[in-house]
């Protein structure tokens, strides 16, 4: 009797053993790899068990949207008070491009409608009008440098618990008021202060509409909280000290060209370019 008990615990004692250490193993195996280059990923690979209030939101923002302005018909009067033709489809126009959707031009961006390999092969981006992704403004577009497929990896080894700079090495800025001149009163805009009193830029008020993600918070979600987003609001990032430069880019023979001395991330020697 006594033997069999021994025997019996000395099972489970292995069982265990081989159990818990296989855990480890697969715990160890999902911590993800960073890749080595910066790319864009879309909206979508933040939404479904990370940020899904945040993409909801977006979706139903004027960002999640900014594709759809460049068809043919919409927004009219607008158009019209710049000059640009309302009945022209400009969803594959460069310029209007670089500032209505993720990362064109850059790695993993958005590829319009007829992009070709070399070889000949449809490259464009496929569009689901049910879930938006590299289409519109999306995340990137305000919180990456060169797109976030490697701080999307931080943020996952570190489930939210993470310190600025370590996002910031991996592409992440965090000089927003910055960043929305990108587009917002940049030169190349069609709609500038001066034509219209709404396109003037107040960075506190217009702040406020981004991330409306109060309704979208559920029992589903709840988890999705980050826990040191307070914490981290007393910390002063790099890039909140010396903001990122805002890349140049021109258009020759239609084509939309960065001006590679001009970008903030300097792919060569990957570094940062910031303000001086
Ligand atoms: C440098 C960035 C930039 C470029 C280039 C750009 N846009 Fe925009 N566009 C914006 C921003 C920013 C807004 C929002 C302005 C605001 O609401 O203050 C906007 C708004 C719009 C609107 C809505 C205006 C309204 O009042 O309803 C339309 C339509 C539009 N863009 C079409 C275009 C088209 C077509 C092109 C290409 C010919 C283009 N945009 C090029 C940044 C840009
Ligand atoms: C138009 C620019 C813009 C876009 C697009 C955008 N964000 Fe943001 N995001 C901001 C700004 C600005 C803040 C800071 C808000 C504040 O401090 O009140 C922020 C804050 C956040 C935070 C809190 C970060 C922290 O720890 O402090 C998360 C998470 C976030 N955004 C996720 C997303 C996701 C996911 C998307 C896409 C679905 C997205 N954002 C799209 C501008 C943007
Ligand atoms: C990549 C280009 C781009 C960037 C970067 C960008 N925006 Fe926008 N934003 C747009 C476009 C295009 C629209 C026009 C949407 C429309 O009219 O429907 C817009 C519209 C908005 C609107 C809605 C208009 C309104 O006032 O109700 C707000 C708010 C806004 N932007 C705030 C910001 C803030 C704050 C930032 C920086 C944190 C920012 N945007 C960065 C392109 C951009």
């Amino acid at each position: 009797m006594r033997n069999s008990l021994k025997f019996l615990a000395l099972t489970l004692v292995s069982i265990g053993l081989v159990f818990g250490g296989s855990g480890l193993a697969e715990a160890k195996k999902k911590k993800k790899k960073i890749p080595k280059k910066p790319s864009y990923v879309g909206a979508v690979k933040c939404n479904g068990s990370c940020h899904d209030p945040y993409y909801q939101a977006w979706v139903n923002s004027p960002h999640g949207k900014t594709f759809d302005l460049l068809k043919p018909g919409e927004r009219a009067e607008a158009k019209k008070r710049v000059k640009l033709d309302p009945d022209k489809d400009y969803t594959t126009t460069p310029l209007c491009l670089r500032c209505h959707t993720t990362g064109y031009k850059q790695r993993g961006g958005f590829k319009p409608a007829g992009s070709k390999s070399k070889k000949g092969k449809d490259t464009s981006t496929p569009i689901d009008p049910e879930e938006p992704n590299k289409e519109q403004v999306g995340c990137e577009m305000c919180h990456s440098v060169a797109g976030g497929a490697q701080f999307r990896i931080v943020m996952k080894n570190t489930k939210g618990d993470f310190k600025k700079a370590e996002t910031e090495k991996y592409g992440q800025r965090w000089d927003y008021s910055n960043v929305c001149t990108r587009c917002h009163t940049h030169k190349r805009t069609p709609f500038q202060p001066d034509v219209h009193d709404k396109y003037k830029f107040n960075f506190e008020e217009r702040k406020k509409k981004v991330h409306q993600i109060d309704k979208y918070w559920n029992e589903d979600n709840e988890d999705q909280k980050l826990e040191k987003i307070k914490d981290r609001k007393k910390e002063e990032a790099q890039s909140e000290k010396t903001p990122l430069i805002i890349e140049d880019f021109i258009v020759k023979k239609g084509k939309l060209r960065f001006n590679k001395k001009k970008m903030p991330y300097n792919a060569k020697d990957k570094s940062f370019r910031y303000k001086k």
